[in-house]
């Protein structure tokens, strides 16, 4: 039998930790949330004010304490610097299915390989803590890094929302991609 104590935290990859999302992260989500190159990724342009944020925060709160969702604050492992924030929602519990999602903050952050850290990290706590079957995201069809991420970590594209998406002045198709515990496990 494995002994548990030998084993390595999920919350923690290589070079990030996932831990909880408190309030006082207000200032440090606020610094790159409304960063365009990054929100565009997301698909949700419009800009966030600091009152839109704290209520975020107050309901992941309580959403974390009823087991309806589960939002993290991703940090680097060596000095604790925020990165931006991941999470678990849309859970089905008889399905044990749910929807995840992603977002390093400030672009000067992007390809460092942060977010497929993080990511795999989030899939651990999904698969091994929560005892999800089934995680699934979207993803805009431009976001080509993600797509590369995500594709790179194992998930699967399984269908395409044809012009789902409108941003700047043009629609946009948006791909499901989804990924089976069973396949996590074979991948990592
Ligand atoms: C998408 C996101 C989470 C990825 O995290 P990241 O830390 O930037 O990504 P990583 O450094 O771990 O990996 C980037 C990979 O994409 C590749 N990449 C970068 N730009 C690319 C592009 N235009 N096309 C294809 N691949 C690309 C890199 O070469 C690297 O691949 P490799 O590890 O095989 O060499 C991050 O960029 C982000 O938060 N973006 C803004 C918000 C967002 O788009 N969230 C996802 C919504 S679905």
């Amino acid at each position: 039998m494995t002994d548990i104590y030998q084993t390595k935290s999920p919350f923690e990859g290589e070079k990030v930790r996932l831990r909880p999302l408190e309030k006082s992260d207000l200032d440090d989500i606020m610094k790159h949330w409304n960063t365009y190159e990054s929100r565009v990724g997301l698909g949700t342009v419009i800009p966030m004010s600091t009152m839109m944020e704290e209520e975020f925060i107050q309901h992941s709160h309580e959403k974390a304490k009823s087991g309806k969702g589960f939002n993290f604050v991703i940090e680097t492992l060596e000095t604790k610097e925020f990165l931006g924030t991941c999470g678990i929602e849309d859970i089905m519990q008889e399905n044990r299915s749910a929807v995840i999602g992603i977002s390093i903050h400030n672009p000067k952050n992007h390809n460092k390989g942060y977010g497929t850290d993080a990511t795999i990290c989030l899939l651990k706590v999904g698969f091994m803590v929560l005892n999800f079957h089934r995680l699934e995201l979207m993803v805009m069809d431009y976001n080509k890094r993600a797509i590369h991420v995500y594709e790179k970590i194992g998930f699967k594209e399984i269908g395409l929302k044809r012009e789902a998406h409108f941003l700047q002045g043009k629609y946009h198709d948006v791909y499901i991609m989804d990924i089976l515990a069973k396949e996590f496990e074979d991948l990592h």
